[in-house]
């Protein structure tokens, strides 16, 4: 499905030059503002809004947001109006990522160069913090104000509400998660893990660029070769992920490596080495790129992201 070329293939444009340093700063920047706001610790000091600040408020990549806005201003959207539906795309994530880390989970002490959730606090205290952060993500995306907007903006929301939820659901990323506890110790087939990938990575991002895209009003084809990208980007995010836990630095990444090996996980390295993990990351990478010749330079920053996911070191 990833390899496949696309209808409206043109020639692979190029990128004048963008600067995605900038880009990152100050998108990540628009997000950790609003979130901060959001969950607001001044009018709330309960201990499981001090664990949900702890983990979502830590230095994380924030790419799932950044793909989201990114998305919209591909097809012509603002990011004040998908900025709320960023936020509660990066809450689903770090509940994923506090769950991810616990004992019966993936065990992990380390988490965006901070103590995990449930070693700062304590496990009841993690699980309930992701919890809340999850809920709290479909309060935000379903609190939007119905009074000056057109039905037709509900609408979108509402397909947006439905199509995260999927993908973070059990046909999702939470399917993901159990195939990948159930591979730990077993070696499982290639298309076995593109499909775990997939599901546990994948599904959340190619439903954060779904989101900026439908609420950008992106049109039927631009929402499909949107779609194309996601799919080819969110599964490289991983195989790259893996990589990273076999040759990455922990004080860069904020988290161990060599775990993955301790626990006997299915991975991209273990079972097609790093070199061909590599290219297979390069060749989904490539195949993203081609889905974005549908677009002018509107779509600079989706070509930038895709590129700086296989260079990134954390
Ligand atoms: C880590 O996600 C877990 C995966 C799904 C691969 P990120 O690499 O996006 O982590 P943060 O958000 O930057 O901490
Ligand atoms: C995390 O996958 C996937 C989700 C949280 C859904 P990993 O377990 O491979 O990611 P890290 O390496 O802990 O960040
Ligand atoms: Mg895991
Ligand atoms: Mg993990």
């Amino acid at each position: 499905m990833y390899l496949k070329n696309h209808l409206f293939l043109k020639v692979n444009r190029k990128m004048d030059s963008f600067d995605l340093s900038s880009y990152l700063f100050s998108k990540q920047k628009q997000v950790n503002r609003t979130i901060d706001e959001i969950i607001d610790q001044t009018t709330n000091s309960s201990v499981v809004v001090s664990a949900m600040r702890h983990s979502l408020l830590a230095e994380g990549k924030r790419i799932r947001p950044v793909l989201c806005i990114a998305a919209s201003q591909a097809v012509g959207g603002r990011t004040e109006d998908v900025l709320m539906a960023a936020c509660a795309l990066e809450m689903i994530h770090a509940y994923s990522l506090i769950h991810d880390d616990l004992p019966a989970m993936d065990n992990d002490d380390l988490r965006r160069g901070k103590p995990t959730c449930h070693i700062a606090f304590n496990e009841a205290t993690a699980i309930l913090a992701g919890d809340a952060l999850l809920t709290l993500a479909f309060e935000i995306l379903s609190s939007i104000d119905l009074n000056p907007i057109k039905i037709n903006d509900a609408v979108k929301w509402l397909r947006v509400i439905n199509i995260i939820a999927k993908a973070a659901g059990y046909k999702g990323m939470i399917e993901g998660q159990i195939k990948d506890i159930a591979a730990e110790g077993n070696r499982i087939g290639l298309k076995d893990l593109e499909k775990m990938h997939a599901l546990k990575t994948g599904a959340l991002i190619e439903a954060s660029i779904s989101t900026g895209a439908i609420l950008g009003n992106g049109s039927v084809e631009q929402i499909q070769q949107l779609n194309i990208y996601a799919k080819n980007i969110g599964l490289a995010f991983q195989v790259i992920d893996d990589i990273l836990n076999v040759e990455g630095d922990p004080a860069v990444m904020g988290k161990d490596v060599g775990t993955d090996q301790v626990r006997e996980k299915s991975t991209y390295p273990s079972i097609l080495g790093i070199e061909k993990s590599k290219e297979f990351a390069k060749n989904l990478v490539n195949n993203a790129l081609q889905a974005l010749d549908y677009f002018d330079n509107k779509s600079d920053p989706l070509r930038a992201i895709a590129h700086y996911i296989i260079d990134r070191k954390k």
